[in-house]
């Protein structure tokens, strides 16, 4: 028997009026020494809920393989913590979150068989989901409500109605949750669209919506599709996130307060969505594609009221004071700013070029044609393809796949151009000065795409490569997962520039660890760890200036920074300062 239940309009918790004033927090985006600290100050913005998706790709990255949970992902963790604030959980575990994650958490080895039909009743699809929810729901049923723990509710799918009709494929995942003991209030999430609604919703399972603004007119909207039944926002918009190259979304927090305000005014239910963004730390950000594809940034920070480092912001203290008035909020103090590191530059004084370093230490799979990032296994990072070119002179390179998603070019270890799957490129003009010349072309997959059709869309050369209308046989292909960059032979780096792809690692000290922002002038584009732990993807394209270095990463003592550095770069320096910039505004 489910511990939250529906009336004509509204909750019953235990029997008791309820309302759910949750937030989104996901775990996977937040350190995990840092979680008990967000929880305790969801609770004292006033929340009794929190709300997290489960990103089945990092959750499972081999589908042979057991189950990741430990970590930034041991969610039973999260979830003794959650119940220890006294918060509830709603958990979404998709098997699709979109949530501008990589894929919007479908595993990669799934998707890369483009016979399967994702996020449909295409029983080798269905098959792998309740291969993982038998794996992943033990571990998680003790911290259900029926079991005493905080979850009280479980999502089904994410916004379905805006992807497909498939009817039979929300009726089964719904089965599924039920088959393996999920007793909880079962719930759908669609935009107030009736089609959606329509589409992503199931008899039995209470259909929520998701909107950001014209509170009333949703709330509206909901109800016509559902005639009575509680008023529920799942996702409540109170600000936005980012993409390289655009601007860096606010919402003005009295705004977004005044809409919270007109929700709970209507009696509703809300899911602030995000409360905590948090980052997406290593290479888990996912992308847009509506005319072209448009990976998102490494800050997660969603303008929400606790920042990017877990300082409430105007918008903590707009929405508690909402709150306040509604429903109350603990007689406690408003937690303030985390302490800063001071400011510390950091100079990279030790090098090591990422292309001989790629070609001896992977292991290279042969193809005729290069082969794509699955294919050799890989879900993420980079690859560098190789191959000699028996022609010379000045021709157009032609990648007649395309590209995922963005690729440079070497002729004889020289930089001979970068063409973007964002920009559509396709072809490059290069010279090759003598026969035999080595063509290499490291490509990154910049994060799969999360919403809409091209989800699963595969990565790296996607197809035969021709130089001058021939086409060039006998690749070498090398993936790199760029992990933990600790295997590699760093050599002492004559100051200032380095015109190709390299490592670059520097040592600095710390008296006592802080929250800091690693600022990179000079620098182009590239991934940075700090002692081991990937921080996230840099890139003067902007609009994010800073990555979030959170304090549990630091130690007192020494310290270590790896760039990967994918351009030349003049700087030799980097720095950590104690204020975070994710760009220019979008007005
Ligand atoms: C939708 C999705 C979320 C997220 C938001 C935008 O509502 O359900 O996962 O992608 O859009 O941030």
């Amino acid at each position: 028997m489910s511990a939250l239940t529906t009336t004509s309009d509204g909750f019953l918790l235990h029997g008791e009026p309820f309302r759910i004033l949750s937030g989104a927090l996901h775990y996977f985006r937040v350190h995990p020494e840092q979680w008990g600290d967000r929880l305790r100050k969801a609770r004292l913005m006033g929340l009794n809920t929190v709300e997290t998706y489960v990103p089945w790709n990092l959750h499972q990255p081999d589908p042979g393989g057991p189950l990741v949970l430990d970590g930034i992902l041991d969610l039973p963790r999260f979830l003794r913590l959650a119940g220890a604030e006294g918060l509830r959980v709603l958990l979404r575990p998709g098997p699709f979150i979109c949530a501008e994650w990589d894929g919007g958490g479908l595993p990669a080895w799934l998707t890369a068989d483009r016979e399967i039909r994702p996020r449909s009743a295409d029983p080798r699809f269905t098959g792998a989901v309740d291969r993982y929810l038998d794996l992943l729901l033990p571990p998680l049923l003790p911290h259900f409500a029926a079991a005493g723990g905080p979850v009280v509710a479980v999502q089904v799918e994410n916004e379905y109605g805006a992807y497909g009709t498939d009817t039979a494929y929300l009726e089964h995942l719904a089965g599924a949750l039920r088959a393996r003991g999920v007793e909880e209030l079962l719930f759908t999430c669609d935009q107030t669209d009736p089609a959606h609604q329509a589409a992503g919703s199931l008899p039995g399972v209470l259909a929520t919506a998701t909107f950001g603004s014209r509170v009333e007119e949703s709330l509206r909207r909901l109800r016509a599709h559902r005639s009575e039944g509680p008023l529920m926002c799942a996702e409540f918009w109170i600000g936005w996130f980012d993409h390289w190259g655009g601007p860096h979304h606010v919402r003005d927090a009295a705004d977004a307060a005044a809409d919270l305000d007109r929700l709970l005014a209507a009696g509703a239910s809300v899911n602030v969505y995000m409360f905590h963004g948090g980052t997406n730390f290593g290479l888990t950000s996912g992308a847009d594609h509506h005319h072209a594809y448009t990976p998102t940034v490494t800050s997660y920070d969603y303008d929400a009221p606790l920042t990017e480092c877990g300082d409430p912001g105007p918008k903590y203290h707009a929405f508690r004071e909402v709150i306040a008035r509604h429903a109350g909020v603990p007689d406690e103090p408003v937690p303030g700013p985390s302490p800063k590191l001071a400011p510390v530059e950091v100079e990279l004084d030790r090098r090591a070029p990422l292309l001989p370093y790629a070609a001896a230490s992977v292991p290279p799979v042969r193809g005729d044609d290069p082969l794509p990032l699955h294919a050799l296994g890989q879900a993420s990072g980079l690859v560098l393809y190789r191959t000699a070119v028996p022609a010379t002179g000045a021709g157009l390179l032609h990648f007649t796949g395309g590209i995922g998603d963005r690729a440079q070019v070497f002729v004889d270890g020289g930089p001979a151009g970068v063409l973007e799957r964002e920009r559509h490129e396709e072809t490059l003009p290069v010279r090759i000065a003598r026969p035999g010349a080595v063509l290499e072309v490291l490509v990154e997959n910049m994060g799969g795409v999360n919403y809409g059709p091209h989800i699963g869309d595969p990565k790296g050369l996607l197809g035969p490569v021709e130089f001058d209308g021939t086409v060039l046989r006998g690749w070498d292909c090398h993936a790199l997962p760029a992990a933990d960059p600790g295997a590699v032979p760093f050599a002492p780096a004559d100051p200032g520039a380095s015109a190709v792809p390299a490592f670059h690692r520097g040592t600095f000290e710390v008296a006592a660890p802080a929250d800091a922002f690693l600022s990179l002038p000079g620098w182009s584009k590239g991934l940075a760890w700090v002692n081991g732990f990937a921080l996230g993807r840099y890139w003067n394209r902007g609009p994010q200036r800073t990555l979030y270095v959170p304090a549990p990463v630091l130690r007192s003592g020494a310290n270590d920074l790896v760039l990967l550095e994918l351009h030349g770069t003049r700087a030799a320096r980097a720095h950590l300062t104690d204020t975070p910039d994710l760009g220019p505004v979008k007005v």
